[in-house]
């Protein structure tokens, strides 16, 4: 099976494209490399391994990666709220008009597993998420991944993922997100400052959501054209719990500030239970993930790789 990643070369996608590769799958990546390339060098030698460096909005490049793909799995995007903010006309192209593309230009045989998020649901307080519950994005890249997703699950042969919040060290490291943030915050800098500390969010092991798209490739006839959650019930911690769970590790200077706002306005619990219920859930916990951050936070430079652009 040929398997197409758009975005591989991305945090999530080059953790995912050696496991792929690991699998037995020939794999095709299409990306730009905003970030660079070097994530997918130990891919090189595999010759199941072939790459197109090109940008998906371009309709001859995506027909071309589409050739021969027998399933894609669809996460090039301007990922997160302050890159969507910075460059809204690069957000809206790229996460919804070139997953338009990419569905028109497939022919409908082909899957899509397509990787959106828990920041559709907004600002959802009080109530545990289900894949039923309202999407109320708050922010332009919570409207475009809802947009993108609504437009796949309308055309069919979808399985649609609303991840939660990515942490753990990947070829193509992220400071920005929050557990890999703080830790590094705490051994770098030695201090994190908190805001809106009772905030719940909800997490999942970079590793995980490789494992949950293996699982979607393997259970995609009985899976598709549906929406689920992909995270743990065991994964929904306030942002003042995460930040004392990396205090047992790391000893830092933790301030509670009454200041500062979340622009998504992600404060949410969600319910796992329907990918759970097909006989998923995730393997590595926050604790593991802590310590394998620290030992990432001392022997790699945010520098470039800080803001996600
Ligand atoms: N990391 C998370 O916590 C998380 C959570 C939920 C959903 N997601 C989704 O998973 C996907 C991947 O996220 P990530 O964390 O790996 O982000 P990332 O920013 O590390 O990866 C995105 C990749 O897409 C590529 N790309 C961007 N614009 C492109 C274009 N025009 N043409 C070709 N390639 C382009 C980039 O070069 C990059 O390699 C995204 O769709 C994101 O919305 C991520």
């Amino acid at each position: 099976m040929k398997v197409l990643v758009t975005g591989g070369a991305g945090y999530i996608g080059s953790v995912l494209v050696p496991a792929l590769l690991d699998k037995g799958y020939e794999v095709r990546v299409l990306d730009n490399l905003m970030y660079g390339g070097k994530g997918l060098v130990p891919c090189l030698i595999n010759e199941n391994f072939e790459f197109i460096r090109g940008d998906v909005r371009d309709e001859k490049v995506v027909a071309e990666a589409l050739k021969g793909a027998d399933l894609v799995i669809h996460l090039a995007a301007i990922v997160g709220y302050p890159a969507c903010k910075k460059f809204p006309d690069l957000a809206r192209t790229v996460n919804l008009d070139a997953t338009r593309l990419i569905d028109k230009l497939r022919d409908k045989s082909v899957p899509i597993i397509f990787g959106s998020t828990g920041s559709n649901y907004g600002a959802i307080v009080g109530e545990i998420c289900t894949e039923e519950s309202p999407l109320n994005p708050v922010s332009l890249y919570g409207e475009t991944k809802t947009e993108a997703e609504q437009h796949l699950m309308n055309s069919g042969n979808v399985l649609c993922y609303r991840f939660a919040t990515a942490f753990g060290a990947s070829n193509r490291m992220r400071f920005d997100l929050l557990v890999n943030d703080f830790v590094y915050q705490a051994v770098r800098n030695k201090n994190i400052t908190v805001y809106e500390k009772s905030f719940k969010r909800t997490f999942i092991h970079v590793k995980d959501m490789v494992r949950s798209f293996i699982f979607g490739i393997e259970n995609f006839e009985k899976m598709k054209d549906n929406v689920y959650n992909v995270g743990s019930d065991k994964m929904n911690y306030s942002k003042e719990e995460i930040a004392n769970e990396v205090m047992k590790k790391v000893d830092y200077y933790l301030h509670f500030a009454e200041f500062g706002t979340d622009e998504d306005k992600r404060n949410y619990e969600v319910s796992y239970e329907k990918v759970r219920a097909l006989g998923f859930d995730t393997e590595i916990s926050l604790q593991q993930g802590l310590d394998e951050l620290i030992r990432a936070s001392s022997m790699l430079d945010i520098r470039n790789e800080y803001s996600n652009i």
